[in-house]
């Protein structure tokens, strides 16, 4: 086993460090003349031709990236996403006909919720896609079109890299639709893949700053309750840094939209208790920090994720995490490994078996 961390203490962090690599593999096979390719994958364009709507459905890390690609897909398409815990999709009667996209993610391939929700899709004649990591698992031979992640193998039961490269091949997907739809001409697509080619060398840059960031963490394996907050894609990151604090340190975390705090939450915040702020969006940025400061005010323990050229007061936050610059729509990348790094030493510092955390498995097949 130990020759198989390859050095590092834990899978949990070879895995965090392999992503540069597990990016690049998915990624650059995918990409011809500076656009999106799947043609290797025998995906046909035509599937994403003219679809006036698109379930996303997976469970746990995969929902949360299929959370993250709604906020992209959305906009730019103009037609409905829903992401839909597999779970309840079998049983929410879904609106699913053949012009709808069905997107299931799944790392292992094997989870049975999504394997059933996917089977419902084929059954209501849905076009469908599956982003799966295990090649010849049950969920990529059973849908009409895969595409294969290429992390490699997942060893932690806390999924870090399989949810990052999901990330990239749903923004290629994305891409796609946009190019076949003509809701992005050739330039912007182009552009678009420029931007996720950044996020590579981005992710690097934070996996330089882990001594920084086991410090900063200190304080979080003392607490009891930690607060993760955002808006928008900052908001679906949140919820992503907040599943992995609680997997695998066993400290309640829970997820906000930086704005509905106040509608209840905020009572929960009182001196020293620790908030993770993710404030990368510049849509947001002003109404994010004015969240940031009621919390502030109340006493939080403010670990502020922001992009390092952003001015902020440092009223706002105990310690800010520099996030390298990219695009808004790519911070995703940096900040979703900083919140990995973030949950990975909480653990560590607190003792717990960061790769087998209690209860958990890495593929559940139990409905
Ligand atoms: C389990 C794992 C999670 C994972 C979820 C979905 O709960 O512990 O890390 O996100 O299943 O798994 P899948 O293999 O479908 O992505």
């Amino acid at each position: 086993e130990a020759a198989q961390k390859n050095g590092f203490p834990h899978f949990m962090l070879k895995e965090i460090h392999e992503q540069p690599d597990a990016l690049h593999n998915t990624v650059a096979p995918r990409i011809k003349d500076g656009l999106p390719d799947f043609s290797s994958d025998g995906v046909p364009d035509d599937i994403f031709r003219g679809c006036n709507k698109i379930y996303i459905i997976a469970c746990g890390t995969a929902m949360h990236a299929g959370m993250v690609c709604k906020t992209m897909i959305e906009p730019l398409m103009r037609i409905p996403v829903t992401v839909s815990i597999a779970s309840e999709f079998r049983y929410e009667d879904p609106l699913v006909d053949e012009n709808t996209l069905v997107i299931a993610i799944s790392q292992s391939g094997e989870t049975i919720d999504t394997l059933e929700a996917l089977r419902l899709s084929r059954r209501c004649h849905a076009r469908t896609l599956a982003v799966v990591n295990v090649k010849g698992s049950t969920i990529a031979r059973e849908c009409d079109n895969v595409i294969y992640t290429h992390a490699g193998p997942e060893i932690a039961v806390a999924s870090t890299k399989a949810y990052t490269v999901q990330l990239a091949a749903l923004y290629l997907i994305g891409c796609k639709l946009g190019l076949v739809n003509a809701k992005y001409t050739l330039k912007q697509a182009r552009a678009f893949i420029v931007s996720l080619q950044k996020a590579i060398p981005a992710i690097g840059r934070i996996l330089e700053q882990e001594n920084t960031i086991k410090k900063v963490v200190e304080p979080l394996s003392s607490a009891q309750d930690t607060f993760f907050i955002g808006r928008g894609l900052d908001y679906t990151l949140s919820l992503e840094g907040a599943l992995k604090l609680k997997e695998i340190s066993y400290i309640h975390a829970e997820a906000y939209a930086a704005g509905e705090l106040k509608h209840g939450t905020i009572a929960l915040i009182t001196d020293g208790v620790p908030v993770i702020a993710i404030a990368t969006q510049k849509r947001v940025m002003a109404k994010t920090l004015s969240n940031i400061r009621e919390v502030k005010a109340r006493g939080a323990y403010v670990i502020l994720l922001t992009k390092e050229n952003n001015v902020t007061d440092q009223d706002v936050y105990d310690v800010q995490l520099p996030l390298p610059e990219l695009d808004d729509m790519f911070m995703v990348f940096p900040a979703a490994v900083a919140l990995q790094l973030i949950a990975y030493y909480t653990s560590v510092n607190k003792g717990v078996d960061v790769d087998k955390p209690r209860n958990l498995a890495k593929s559940v097949t139990v409905e």
